[in-house]
């Protein structure tokens, strides 16, 4: 499906009927990492998936866009639907968007899933890797950043024995526009530093991160869930940074578990 949000043409999925859960997916990828989650929870809950602006069947912008726009785009998405209120999960840079949207939107959120993701704002070493990155991207294209970011986003275990895996997850690297990549990178060092917002998260938050994160390793999830008053923390044996993808069992049973903990 495709809406016109904030001017750009963007791609979702929406089952329709229950209580909303909305997806936001990581970098550099697009709504398609979560089709574990909507093939198990479609027929309970109304499942959203959202495309980023410059990602899968979302229009890519040649401006200088922020993580604040992305999450203008998914409370767009919201309004165009007719939804008040959401659960969000947003892993890694969804993590960071949903960040955005409860400091900006927090009446919006019902509950908030922080997978594999980080409080912390880059370093100066962090943002001068985004520099470098996105240079790599105009230069070589999608396919030098999914040889980049592959070992990053899978466990070594899934690198080696799960061919299949790496190959999708590939794939979904390749769809993404040079510029959908480059702008994410820019908006990613640009991104504010969220440490601040912790202790002032209210809702249901369950905090999930692969075992085997190389990209926002375990310690960083803990600081997060320690910050949220009352969060639950969970932890996906066998799982890098693309927990959802990896062990969808693991983490689909921890949404679940928590979703019918607070009745959602
Ligand atoms: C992601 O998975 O969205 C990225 O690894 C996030 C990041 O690079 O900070």
């Amino acid at each position: 499906m495709k809406a016109v949000i904030n001017g750009v043409t963007v791609g979702y999925t929406d089952q329709e009927n229950g209580t909303p859960l909305v997806f936001v997916h990581a970098f550099p990828l697009s709504k398609a990492m979560w089709q574990p989650q909507v093939d198990a929870l479609e027929d309970t809950y109304r499942v959203i998936t959202i495309d980023l602006r410059g990602h899968g069947e979302s229009d890519t912008v040649l401006w200088n866009d922020t993580l604040d726009d992305y999450a203008e785009d998914v409370i767009g998405l919201l309004d165009y639907l007719g939804i008040s209120q959401a659960i969000f999960i947003g892993l890694s840079m969804g993590g960071y968007t949903l960040f955005s949207i409860y400091r900006n939107y927090t009446d919006r959120v019902q509950a908030m899933i922080l997978a594999d993701t980080r409080a912390q704002a880059d370093s100066e070493e962090g943002k001068a890797g985004r520099r470098a990155m996105a240079q790599v991207a105009f230069n070589d294209g999608a396919s030098a950043i999914a040889d980049m970011m592959l070992p990053k986003l899978l466990a070594p275990s899934t690198m080696e024995h799960r061919p299949e895996m790496v190959e999708q997850v590939r794939q979904m690297i390749l769809q993404t526009p040079t510029t959908g990549i480059i702008v994410d990178l820019m908006a990613m060092a640009a991104r504010p530093d969220s440490t601040d917002l912790l202790p002032n998260i209210t809702c249901p938050t369950l905090v999930i991160v692969g075992e085997d994160d190389q990209a926002t390793p375990v310690a960083e999830s803990q600081y997060i869930a320690q910050g949220i008053h009352g969060s639950t923390f969970v932890t996906i044996p066998q799982a890098g940074h693309l927990s959802n993808f990896e062990q969808p069992a693991t983490f689909n049973q921890a949404l679940i578990s928590f979703l019918e903990k607070f009745r959602l």
